[in-house]
């Protein structure tokens, strides 16, 4: 059914200057933990478990996290800190990658064109790393709850969460018409809309599943908001084309492309993950 996520991991990562100027923004720790492990997680855990990355320059650590380290392997194998390799070897066992790269950074559209190639023709999720979401434990995570719609609905597929007025200015937003509890048919979507001209206060987080129809919208979608090849603009063809859902998720979703969200994320995670002795 969907066995491919999609990661698009060229962003600069400005917002974290200097941490982030040699090492990728999707590299930083979550206590322990990179963020972009957190993503790859869940996307395993939703059954989604070969991972494509459109990465760009200066991202080869992230190739080399998801490979194996012989030196490090050497060194550790039948030691007590084997413990702290258990989550990613998990990833690496269960996980088939593969990569290509973005020449030029000119949107999220932009970006999931390149990635075309890693996916095919079939439906696909995208999970953008800097969204960290969490889910109350027992519950499915964020993109098995959109497996589970895409199961039923067979049609793009995008997580909303409602957010107060002056943040909307940052987000793909949508207007729709609610189906069933959490479920919208999207009628219009905006990117990044002044919040006097928002539709609705429902944004678009990181988490989607795509029919690969969009590949063929995207290869005809004119740069729009910031002169960028926006993944918004594509969808809002599809769902006037189609059918488009939003569904607001269940779980807590963390910012952390924002410093703020970031430490948010961090102090979370330290108390409910680490700290109840998940330290892998
Ligand atoms: C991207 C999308 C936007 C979405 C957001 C979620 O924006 O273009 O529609 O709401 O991710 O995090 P970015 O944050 O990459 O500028």
């Amino acid at each position: 059914m969907i066995r491919k996520c999609m990661f698009p991991v060229g962003g600069y990562g400005t917002r974290f200057l200097p941490a982030t100027k040699a090492l990728p923004k999707e590299m930083l720790p979550v206590v322990n933990k990179p963020l972009v492990q957190y993503g790859v997680e869940e996307s395993i855990e939703a059954g989604l478990n070969y991972i494509g990355f459109v990465t760009g320059r200066g991202k080869r650590a992230i190739a080399d996290h998801f490979d194996i380290s012989y030196e490090l392997e050497h060194q550790i194998n039948g030691s007590t800190k084997e413990q702290y390799l258990e989550s990613i070897r998990h990833v690496m066992e269960t996980g088939v990658f593969s990569y290509t790269r973005q020449k030029e950074m000119k949107g999220l559209g932009h970006a999931i064109l390149a990635g075309e190639t890693l996916i095919g023709n079939e439906p696909f999720g995208v999970v953008l790393a800097d969204d960290l979401c969490v889910n109350e434990p027992g519950e499915d995570n964020v993109l098995a709850q959109m497996v589970k719609i895409y199961r039923q609905f067979r049609c793009s597929i995008v997580a909303v969460m409602e957010v107060p007025t002056d943040e909307i200015h940052k987000y793909g937003v949508i207007s729709g018409e609610l189906m069933k509890d959490g479920l919208y048919r999207v009628s219009d979507m905006v990117e990044k809309p002044d919040a006097k001209d928002a539709p609705s206060n429902l944004a678009v987080i990181g988490r989607y599943i795509l029919t690969p129809d969009i590949f063929e919208i995207l290869r005809h979608t004119p740069p729009g908001k910031n002169d960028e090849i926006q993944l918004t603009d594509a969808l809002k063809q599809q769902c006037q084309d189609g059918v488009v859902l939003a569904y607001r998720f269940k779980g807590t979703r963390f910012d952390c492309g924002s410093v703020q969200g970031f430490v948010e994320a961090t102090n979370y995670c330290f108390e409910n993950i680490y700290q109840q002795g998940d330290n892998s």
